[in-house]
């Protein structure tokens, strides 16, 4: 197929990073970290790795009127991710997540939403048609409500971070994504729908069900773990290609666990996300 056209609603952020020896306690101060920032935001990293990994991107996102809007957007932009739908806020800064990583690339996030709390249905209205639409919770629900109603292939949904969502907006997503967490916040109402729900494990792999039965399994591909910031979008930006694509659900996972992989072996969210090339090499060496 040629590139899929995957439309992403969501957040985009500057990522301030500590990479320290350990994750702070409440009240601990922890010295000796080395500091970077890189762009991140959930939405941001989906949409670039979904650029990355074949898809035709377009972002629908908000940031403020200042000097971290360009450094957030820097390599979406780069990488040719249509960012004519990204609306400057005047009320509102670019969003900022301040990131603690620790040496086993453990990592603890705390967002500033910013302009992202900003994203609203009007931003969304007349997007589309798509392959796929690919959203997350860092903005909020009713601009995500707006996304599922874009003409798409594939209306799906990373819950991340979990916040209560209707079950009716559970039920219409073709893909629903999300970690162990995010499974037992959800529990049962995530598999009411018909469609698909791929479940990540962390060190276990990942598990993809359709209509509540389990239709493939994937283990974890054994990397150096650097820093697993940017490791669960990836899964998402790559899953939504692959399916977008027309690609059969048990190799969509693996496709999907496979980009995952890659990106946590290196430092950062976004300049850790991997090309297709990069992912195919790597899963040819693992078939
Ligand atoms: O999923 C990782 C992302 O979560 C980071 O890039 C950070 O910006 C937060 O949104």
């Amino acid at each position: 197929m040629s590139q899929p056209k995957i439309i992403t609603v969501g957040s985009a952020n500057l990522d301030l990073v500590a990479a320290c020896e350990h994750l702070p306690a409440p009240g601990e101060t922890v010295t000796g970290a080395r500091f970077a920032q890189y762009p991140g935001g959930k939405g941001a990293n989906q949409a670039l790795a979904a650029r990355r990994l074949g898809g035709e991107v377009a972002m629908i996102a908000r940031v403020g009127k200042d000097a971290n809007a360009a450094a957030a957007l820097a390599l979406l932009k780069e990488d040719g991710v249509d960012l004519s739908r990204i609306v400057e806020d005047d009320g509102a800064p670019t969003g900022v997540a301040l990131i603690f990583v620790d040496k086993a690339g453990e990592n603890m996030i705390v967002v500033a939403s910013g302009a992202n709390g900003a994203l609203g249905p009007a931003d969304v209205a007349g997007a589309g048609p798509a392959d796929a639409v690919l959203c997350q919770l860092e903005v909020p629900l009713s601009a995500i409500e707006a996304a599922a109603d874009i003409e798409s292939g594939l209306f799906a949904i990373n819950l991340a971070p979990a916040m209560p969502m209707p079950t009716d907006l559970l039920e219409r997503a073709d893909l629903l994504i999300v970690n162990e967490g995010e499974a037992e916040f959800y529990g049962d109402a995530l598999y009411r729908g018909e469609g698909l729900v791929a479940k990540t494990l962390g060190r276990d792999g990942a598990i993809l069900y359709r209509a509540g039965k389990e239709v493939a399994r994937m283990p974890v591909y054994a990397v150096p773990v650097i820093d697993t910031v940017g490791a669960g979008d990836t899964f998402c930006g790559a899953l939504a290609v692959a399916l977008a694509e027309g690609m059969e659900e048990g190799a969509a996972l693996r496709f999907a666990s496979g980009a995952a992989a890659l990106a946590v072996t290196k430092e950062g969210a976004q300049p850790s996300l991997p090309w297709r090339k990069d992912v195919e090499a790597f899963l040819a060496d693992k078939a």
